[in-house]
């Protein structure tokens, strides 16, 4: 059964040109994409994004930090393709938790700075997309 995730080229990943290798690898697993966008992200879609993280120490500087510059947001689909993408991923920490070989574990040395965002879980999936692309 096919799902759909929603994944965040951050603006680290897009200042460092790194949307053509993240994107390759999305196609590579067989992933398809269907719905990609460059924009900048108002401040409050990232509030809403990052919700359930108000009160964190990181919270202001992630804002901060989403709302910085220009990222890719995209809908991606397939078969577990939440659990496909945060394997491609790898763990939050891009030195501590992500494998060599996955998105962050390669590219990535500071939490703050790890590139991309993948949603959790099913309904993470469907509530992120639904503020990302209210139309698809
Ligand atoms: S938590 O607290 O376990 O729920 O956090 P986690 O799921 O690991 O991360 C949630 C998102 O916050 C980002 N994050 C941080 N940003 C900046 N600095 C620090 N220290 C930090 N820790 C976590 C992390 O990248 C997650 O963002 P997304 O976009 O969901 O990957």
């Amino acid at each position: 059964m096919s799902e759909r995730t929603l994944v965040l080229i951050k603006p680290d990943g897009v200042a460092r040109g790194l949307v053509g290798e993240i994107l390759a690898r999305i196609e590579r697993k067989g992933l398809k994409l269907v719905a990609l966008e460059l924009r900048t992200t108002e401040r409050a879609v990232a509030e809403t994004h990052y919700a359930e993280h108000e009160g964190k120490g990181f919270y202001a500087g992630l804002l901060d930090f989403i709302t910085g510059g220009p990222l890719v947001a995209a809908v991606v689909e397939g078969p577990r393709a939440i659990a496909a993408f945060r394997q491609l991923a790898g763990g939050t920490d891009p030195v501590e938790k992500a494998a060599t070989g996955s998105i962050r574990g390669d590219f990535g040395l500071e939490t703050q700075f790890n590139l991309v965002h993948g949603s959790d879980s099913p309904e993470s999936a469907a509530r992120e997309i639904g503020i990302w692309f209210p139309n698809l």
